[in-house]
């Protein structure tokens, strides 16, 4: 495995595959690299002759106040995993070479981009479309991969890539859960056991939500009651957000007749988390 923290070396490496015909397959990620993450990883391998993983913690997609300088770094044992997964080049540049100067040009997202994640941390999909648009143009890889636990920034990056003629395949991967159901995430080493624990209650209230509507439930309102009750009930819990919205645009619906994403942020202590599952045409996968 290669590992190269200059742009310059990635694009000699990424041209000459491109050269001797490889397709190559992205996976754009942060560090501290767990099975979701592998899960990417591996189904790149499958699919590509190449596979280049980066690892940047993106300053631009935290707000102020948020964990940028806490993010969980281990770029040893992040590289170790790379290589097992039989990853080609791992591309993990400073900040400084991702952004040499101040950034005067971003790409932005209207209306898919306004709720959910987007109106509590403003600024975050902003950061996310500009880093995902500089880190295509440095591989420009065939295919890259993105986890569905990440529902609205899929739907975003899905999006930029139609709207801005990137010619790369958006590969969604589901979401990877611990045996006892939370999502795996980078943010879940912050837990303490107590608060590992209270967790649970997310993928709980989901489970629960989802047994609503199969059973027959379509008042988005009572889905969300029913998830709030749930999550209120745990003291270390706190709300940050519940929503049914529309599979297509991200607004909120007040009826499930289409496709739907069931989605959620929760505070777990200081930690935000968050989970979702979609409903469509009567099945609900996650
Ligand atoms: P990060 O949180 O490191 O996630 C990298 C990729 O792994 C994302 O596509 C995310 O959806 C996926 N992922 C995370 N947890 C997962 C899980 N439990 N199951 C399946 N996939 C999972 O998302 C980012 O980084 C950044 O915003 C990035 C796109 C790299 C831009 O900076």
């Amino acid at each position: 495995m290669f590992v190269a923290e200059l742009i310059r070396e990635t694009r000699e490496m990424t041209e000459s595959w491109r050269k001797q015909g490889y397709s190559i397959g992205f996976v754009p990620t942060m560090g501290y690299l767990h099975e979701g993450h592998i899960s990417l990883i591996k189904k790149a391998r499958q699919e590509n002759d190449r596979v280049v993983v980066s690892v940047f913690v993106n300053p631009t997609q935290f707000g102020p106040n948020e964990d940028f300088d806490k993010y969980p770094r281990n770029f040893e044992r992040d590289r170790e995993i790379c290589e097992k997964a039989g990853v080609d080049l791992l591309f993990a540049p400073s900040v400084h070479e991702m952004y040499p100067a101040k950034n005067l040009v971003f790409v932005n997202i209207s209306e898919l981009g306004d709720g959910l994640c987007g109106a509590k941390r403003p600024g975050h999909f902003q950061g996310v479309c500009t880093v995902v648009t500089k880190l295509f143009n440095i591989v420009l890889p065939d295919k890259a991969y993105f986890g569905e636990k990440d529902a609205q920034q899929l739907a975003i990056i899905r999006r930029m890539t139609k709207d801005l003629n990137f010619n790369i395949q958006i590969v969604p991967c589901p979401t990877v859960r611990d045996q006892d159901g939370l999502a795996l995430s980078s943010r879940n080493a912050y837990l303490s056991e107590v608060e590992r624990k209270a967790a649970l209650v997310i993928p709980r209230s989901l489970q629960a939500a989802r047994q609503a509507i199969l059973s027959g439930e379509r008042d988005a309102a009572q889905i969300i009651q029913l998830i709030r009750e749930m999550i209120t009930a745990e003291p270390l819990a706190a709300i940050d957000y519940i929503e049914v919205v529309d599979g297509e645009t991200l607004k909120p619906v007040s009826r499930i007749d289409g496709p739907v994403l069931v989605a959620v942020a929760v505070f777990i202590g200081k930690t935000r988390l968050i989970d979702n599952f979609w409903y469509k045409e009567g099945s609900a996968c996650s």
